[in-house]
């Protein structure tokens, strides 16, 4: 057989891992595999390169997407999702392997609904695809948020302050959820529940009367109420691009002016998306890509590869896509279980 595979959407660490996968566990039983490169875009415009064993003997240790990757939409004008099927079709490819978040894995329904072998393979630091209980990409994220809230409180013990630290996520509270956890911030924000200001303002005051200081976690898709600082800028997919909101920024100029104490914020964006991925994975997306590849041979086309409890195993893209995992009331209640008071 001859695969094809692509990375869409954001990159996280993990993808290399998932293409290596995809690619040994093809070759091993004599197919071969064309990497497509920075996304969707390079189906359209029919930019390919071999891959082989020997091009990813170490990737697995390697954040990015050695692919590369884009948010290009390619069912959003139909000129484009033509000469997306006329590059399949003009290489003769038995299966594409989709590697992406919800973005990328509606392209790939798209295509399976015009008739096209496509198995997707879910991955994203949000980690908020409804079909899998985790996507690669988050644990790596979160662990880089964890070392960044460890760092601050060195700095905001020292000067007695206040330090909030925006993390990604979009509308999923998964990356602020854990690193507030992990780090144990003083409080925790996230776009699951409406902003209340009085308790996280009590979270700070208790903080600073025990110890001198606090430090505050805050996801990029918070609502503050009042101006919701849009820029209105959106990615391809009608993404509203929530970094440039500066939630981070406005928390921590109200936080001084309700309690008096001086207070900085930090954003950490993209470098939470980049450097090797943990281990865990890089175990997940390894068997994900060999499990893309086991679908596909076994003709399972219009499945996703996902995780379900400790087993690997196929379930249909419709399925996979149909919700956005969100942060549920035990996780919320586990959360607020160490806040400051
Ligand atoms: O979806 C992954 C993600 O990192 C989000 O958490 C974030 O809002 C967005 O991508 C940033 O997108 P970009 O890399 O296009 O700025």
């Amino acid at each position: 057989m001859r695969f094809g595979v692509l990375t869409g959407g954001g990159d996280c660490p993990g993808l290399n891992a998932a293409i290596r996968g995809v690619v040994y566990r093809a070759h091993v039983q004599g197919h071969e595999v064309l990497g497509f490169l920075d996304g969707w875009k390079g189906v359209r415009d029919d930019r390919v390169r071999p891959l082989l064993p020997t091009d990813l003997s170490d990737a697995i240790t390697r954040g990015g997407t050695m692919l590369g990757t884009s948010r290009t939409n390619p069912f959003a004008k139909e000129e484009d999702a033509t000469r997306v099927l006329a590059t399949l079709d003009r290489h003769h490819l038995d299966a594409l392997i989709a590697i992406g978040g919800d973005d990328t894995l509606r392209a790939a329904r798209e295509l399976h609904r015009r008739n096209r072998p496509v198995v997707g393979v879910p991955k994203t630091m949000d980690n908020d695809v409804g079909g899998t209980d985790w996507t690669f990409g988050f644990d790596s994220a979160a662990t880089v948020a964890v070392d960044a809230v460890e760092r601050l409180r060195d700095t905001a013990a020292s000067h007695s302050r206040v330090i909030v630290l925006e993390v990604m996520g979009r509308a999923a509270g998964w990356v602020a959820m854990a690193t507030g956890l992990g780090a144990a911030a003083d409080r925790t924000l996230v776009p699951e529940e409406p902003y209340d200001e009085a308790a996280v303002m009590a979270s700070i005051r208790a903080a600073v009367r025990e110890r001198g200081f606090a430090l505050v976690v805050v996801s990029e898709g918070i609502d503050l109420g009042g101006s919701k600082g849009s820029t209105g800028a959106q990615d391809e997919f009608g993404h509203e691009l929530l970094r440039e909101r500066g939630v981070g920024a406005a928390l921590a100029k109200r936080i001084e002016t309700v309690t008096g104490v001086e207070t900085r914020s930090a954003q950490i964006g993209h470098i939470q998306r980049g450097g090797p991925p943990t281990l865990f994975d890089r175990l997940l997306a390894t068997r994900l890509g060999v499990k893309a590849v086991d679908l596909a041979l076994a003709g399972q086309f219009g499945q996703v590869a996902v995780l379900r409890g400790e087993e690997v195993r196929g379930v249909p893209l419709d399925d996979a896509i149909r919700t956005n995992k969100r942060l549920d009331a035990g996780w919320l209640d586990l959360l607020h279980t160490f806040d400051a008071r």
